[in-house]
């Protein structure tokens, strides 16, 4: 794959660790996202907090989601406990946990929504919030990070 995709890919872990370390995050990005597996490591689900604290982590998310005039009215409609409860199923799951993700596939849940790609990169950075409101540490956070964000070509612009 060409270097430039790599790059667009993994910009949000580059605002994960940020100023003079942009170009280490890079690498890092890149040789935990060719290591990455979605199943099979426990550690990154361990390293989050396990089931309560990825929910706590949710929880968090969409208290920042509520305090944003961008992303929030995307939420408008929507049944907050649900989303909640798939999120965190699905992020226990893509960390190695023991959770098998039963929401609707990414395509069918983002479709007509048009979410752009600085919409999703702001969602990305809330995420990244939460995450440091637990003091979750940066390369866990890039781990986490090299499994979402491959999901966005099925996010974006449907
Ligand atoms: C890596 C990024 C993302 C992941 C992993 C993700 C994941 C999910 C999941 C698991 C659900 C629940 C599915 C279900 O109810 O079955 C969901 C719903 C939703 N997502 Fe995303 N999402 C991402 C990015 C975004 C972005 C960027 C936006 C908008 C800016 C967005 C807006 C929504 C909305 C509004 C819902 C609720 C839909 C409804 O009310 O039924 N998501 N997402």
């Amino acid at each position: 794959m060409p270097s430039f995709i790599y790059i667009l890919l993994t910009r949000p872990f580059i605002t994960a660790v940020k100023g003079s370390k942009r170009v280490a995050a890079l690498f890092l990005a890149l040789s935990l996202s060719a290591c990455a597996t979605q199943s099979g490591d426990a550690s990154l689900y361990q390293s989050l907090g396990e089931e309560a604290g990825i929910k706590n982590i949710v929880a968090r998310l969409i208290y920042e989601i509520g305090d944003d005039p961008v992303i929030r009215p995307y939420f408008e409609e929507t049944d907050l406990d649900r989303f909640h409860e798939k999120l965190s199923e699905q992020i226990c799951e893509v960390s190695g946990g023991p959770c098998e993700y039963s929401g609707d596939s990414m395509v069918d849940v983002h479709t007509k929504m048009n979410v752009s790609e600085s919409d999703f990169n702001r969602l990305v950075d809330l995420l990244i919030t939460a995450m440091n409101h637990y003091k979750i540490p940066h390369p866990v956070q890039n781990q986490l990070l090299a499994r979402l964000t491959p999901m966005r070509k099925d996010i974006i612009y449907k």
